[in-house]
């Protein structure tokens, strides 16, 4: 049993180790953090993107950094994960990318707004985590369903606007992309001449619910598509493939 001045000296003694420990590790963080969180990469859109996720509380569905709510998907690797012309689309009317499922709010931001958005979370992901997130089990299986050889039926370079309006986010062309879409049944392209008539993709593209009204293809002419890129789209889907 330990008198009353040992268990004195034993809690002073054992406060002040501990005390200095806790110190000297939160001096040692604090002096990491600038390089972690590559402070230097904080730019103004970068602050006004924080600024817009915190005043639409973002965080009451998504988590970033591991922290927030779990209804909708983690953030902090989402530049990575789908790149910026796909969230460009994506943030511009979120429930045409995703009819029918789960309901991304439409927050009818400007273009200027939606850039700081994505140059918010482009930083958040470039701080060094030590490798959170982990890779989700399931990415091989998102993988686009049948992989073409790349560039065996059509021609490169794809039009810039298969990655902005995010065809390349459902469809996979020459054996790349398709990931969101390979969850709703999105066929690769590479061989849609030989499927459907000129006609009938032009027609397709403009309406697809005029064409199958439950089908999951959101209608993206002309709110991102235009009637001229439809065009050429269409030329080239159809250019190095025969004709049906
Ligand atoms: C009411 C809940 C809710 C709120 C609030 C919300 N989101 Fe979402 N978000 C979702 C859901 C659900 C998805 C999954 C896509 C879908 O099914 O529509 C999503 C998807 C996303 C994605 C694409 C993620 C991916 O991996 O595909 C981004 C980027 C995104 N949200 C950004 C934001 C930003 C920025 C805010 C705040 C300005 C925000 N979200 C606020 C529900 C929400
Ligand atoms: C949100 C995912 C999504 C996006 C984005 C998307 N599609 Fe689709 N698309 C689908 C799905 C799902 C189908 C299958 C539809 C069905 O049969 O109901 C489809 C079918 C098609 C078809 C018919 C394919 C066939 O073999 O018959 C064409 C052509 C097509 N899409 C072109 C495009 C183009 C071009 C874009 C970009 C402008 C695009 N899609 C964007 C989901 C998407």
């Amino acid at each position: 049993m330990l008198s009353k001045s040992q268990a004195r000296a034993f809690f002073f003694g054992g406060t002040g180790v501990f005390a200095i420990a806790f110190l000297a590790l939160t001096y040692d963080s604090m002096r990491q953090l600038p390089n972690q969180t590559k402070a230097h990469n904080i730019t103004d859109a970068v602050k006004r993107g924080k600024h817009i996720w915190e005043s639409n509380n973002c965080m009451g569905c998504h988590t970033l950094f591991g922290e927030g709510a779990y209804y909708a998907p983690e953030l902090t690797k989402v530049v990575d994960r789908r790149g910026k012309d796909w969230m460009k689309v994506f943030l511009k009317d979120p429930q045409a990318m995703f009819p029918g499922q789960r309901k991304m709010v439409q927050y009818h931001f400007q273009p200027p707004q939606i850039d700081d958005v994505i140059a918010f979370l482009e930083w958040c992901g470039q701080v060094d985590l030590n490798g959170f997130p982990a890779k989700p089990p399931l990415a091989q299986k998102l993988q686009a369903t049948t992989p073409t050889a790349p560039g065996t039926l059509l021609p490169k370079p794809v039009p810039a606007i298969f990655t902005t309006a995010a065809c390349i986010g459902c469809h996979s062309i020459a054996g790349e992309g398709g990931a969101a879409g390979a969850l709703i049944g999105a066929p690769p392209l590479d061989e849609v001449s030989k499927r459907r008539t000129r006609e009938e993709t032009t027609a397709w593209i403009r309406d697809p619910q005029k064409s199958k009204p439950d089908t999951k293809m959101p209608d993206l002419v002309p709110s991102v598509v235009s009637e001229a890129q439809l065009t050429e789209i269409v030329n080239y889907l159809y250019s190095a493939t025969p004709k049906p």
